[in-house]
């Protein structure tokens, strides 16, 4: 079934090589990135995670990435854009197409949180850049790590409307105004299509944003310590993550955390990656460009995002204080400690500025690429147009974004059954679908043809055996040291966004079962 998308008949593809690996590249590159791998390294142990991080990203991270960009070009060349439909055509089952709901379930539910937190990232750009914020810098020597941090939470709280102990937020008008911008300018890019619309928009933010990182890399690695007493300056902030600690490798935890972070990161187990690789060409050296993918990803975490948020963290409060930062939670190094720093610095408005910038361009790209799973499912598998869909969806995502926004708790249990548990059951079912059911001949083939580049053949049996043993085994690990305690929570807003998930996950059932009667019957 062919969607008639660019009005002609036939599927979208990308329009160049180049648009392909930025647009990839933005889908990977993303807050988790500066936001939430920072937090994940600091708070568990900088060097102790570095060694679990990397050999997560060589056995289950690069090699999810060749299989998501192998069944998604399968699938395109059906006329699938999703995992519906993808692993209907792999597995001749009649639950193939309801399991491959998670493709498009899962980046749905993510959006519902992630568009919010990345308006706050375009309203603080604003703020920092017509000078209302960082606010005046106060002497850190003088003041405890928490107390110099204070007005910043202050600043960040009373913004989302955090402060208080009750149930609800009450986030100020202005904040609720970023988010209607930003909610309004990501279904703009998609009404436009992903050749005019994402690839574009790739090409203009990618750039901008490692032109940006490596603006801000620079600063951070000339910065002194702001008390004047310790010189060690940037050498002791990349010591703490970059000499080799070998304590988390008998942690559970921190491998768990490092191959969460890995899955968050490049996108993976969300159907996103597989979505956007059915539109390449059929011939596409996917090979290379899945590679080049991960590794632009992996720059922009490993060198900027560690460099910027932890180093400069450890140089000003050093690395008892950056620990205290993470442990405070994924938004305390982005919005708190940065802006503390940059308020201390010279030029300390435009680097506010910048930074807030290049988390927006982090952060829009990867909403268009989270969102586009569910574009590309109505236009493939209902024949609607892109405006009636990105219609659709635009309604969809301004009003369930109201639970997080408003409800206290809703935030993190959506991210845990989609962000940390989902994207794992996911995965499993992708590597099981493709080198099990599909065959691990054919889905080889589909990921080396028209490959300029070889694939060591090591990474056919780690593709077959080794990443769906990883992959099991941390979903027991998940399953028994965090599912006891999620499920434990009754509050409000955990309940609230269970209901939520059961309902949408219900449509999302509905949809599957109405497109497949519509299929027959033509
Ligand atoms: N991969 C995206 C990110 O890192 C979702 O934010």
């Amino acid at each position: 079934m062919s969607s008639p998308d660019n009005g002609n008949g036939k599927r979208e593809q990308w329009k160049s090589r180049w648009g392909l690996i930025l647009a990839m590249a933005g889908n990977a590159i993303g807050l988790g990135n500066f936001l939430r791998f920072p937090v994940q390294a600091a708070s568990n142990g900088g060097g102790a995670f570095m060694i679990p991080y990397f050999v997560s990203l060589a056995l289950l991270g690069i090699p999810l990435m060749w299989i998501e960009w192998g069944i998604g070009r399968y699938g395109g060349t059906l006329g699938h854009g999703t995992a519906p439909g993808m692993f209907d055509a792999m597995w001749k089952s009649r639950g193939a197409k309801y399991v491959g709901i998670l493709g498009v379930f899962l980046p749905l539910v993510v959006l519902v949180y992630y568009i919010f937190i990345c308006s706050w990232t375009l309203a603080f750009s604003v703020f920092s850049g017509l000078g209302m914020y960082p606010l005046p810098g106060e002497g850190v020597s003088a003041l405890s790590t928490q107390a110099y941090l204070a007005p910043y939470r202050t600043y960040l709280y009373d913004f989302i409307g955090a402060a208080g102990s009750g149930r609800f937020f009450s986030p100020t008008p202005v904040a609720y105004f970023f988010f209607i911008i930003t909610l309004g300018f990501g279904i703009w890019i998609l009404a436009k299509g992903v050749s005019a619309g994402i690839e574009v928009l790739n090409k203009i933010a990618i750039p901008a944003l490692f032109a940006i990182g490596f603006i801000l890399f620079i600063r951070v690695l000339t910065l002194a310590s702001p008390t004047g007493t310790d010189t060690a300056g940037a050498e002791k902030g990349l010591a703490f993550l970059w000499e080799p600690d070998f304590s988390g490798l008998t942690s559970a935890k921190v491998w768990l955390a490092a191959a969460g972070q890995v899955f968050f990161t490049l996108s993976l187990g969300m159907g996103a990656i597989m979505t956007y690789a059915s539109y390449v060409k059929k011939d596409e050296d996917i090979a290379l460009d899945g590679l080049t993918t991960a590794g632009l990803n992996e720059f922009a975490e490993v060198i900027f995002g560690s460099t910027i948020a932890i180093t400069s963290a450890v140089i000003f409060f050093g690395v008892d204080g950056a620990r205290l930062i993470a442990d405070d939670g994924a938004f305390s190094l982005g919005f708190i400690s940065m802006p503390a720093i940059f308020s201390h610095m010279r030029l300390g408005q435009f680097f506010g500025f910048i930074w807030f910038l290049l988390l927006f361009f982090a952060g829009i790209t990867s909403v268009v690429a989270l969102a586009q799973p569910a574009v590309a499912f109505f236009e493939d598998e209902f024949g609607w147009s892109r405006r009636k869909s990105v219609t659709i969806l635009g309604v969809f995502f301004f009003i369930s974004a109201h639970l997080p926004m408003l409800v206290k708790g809703s935030l993190d249990e959506l991210d845990f059954w989609a962000a940390t548990l989902g994207l794992v059951v996911l995965s499993l079912f992708e590597v099981i679908i493709f080198f099990w059911i599909f065959g691990s001949k054919k889905a080889w083939e589909e990921m080396t043809r028209g490959a300029h580049i070889k694939i060591p053949r090591v990474f056919y049996y780690i593709m077959k055996y080794v990443t769906p043993a990883i992959l099991i085994v941390i979903l027991a690990a998940w399953s028994y040291e965090q599912l006891p305690a999620v499920l434990a929570k009754t509050d409000l807003g955990v309940w609230a966004a269970r209901i939520f998930l059961a309902l949408v996950l219900l449509v999302h059932v509905i949809a599957v079962r109405a497109a497949w009667k519509k299929r027959r019957r033509q």
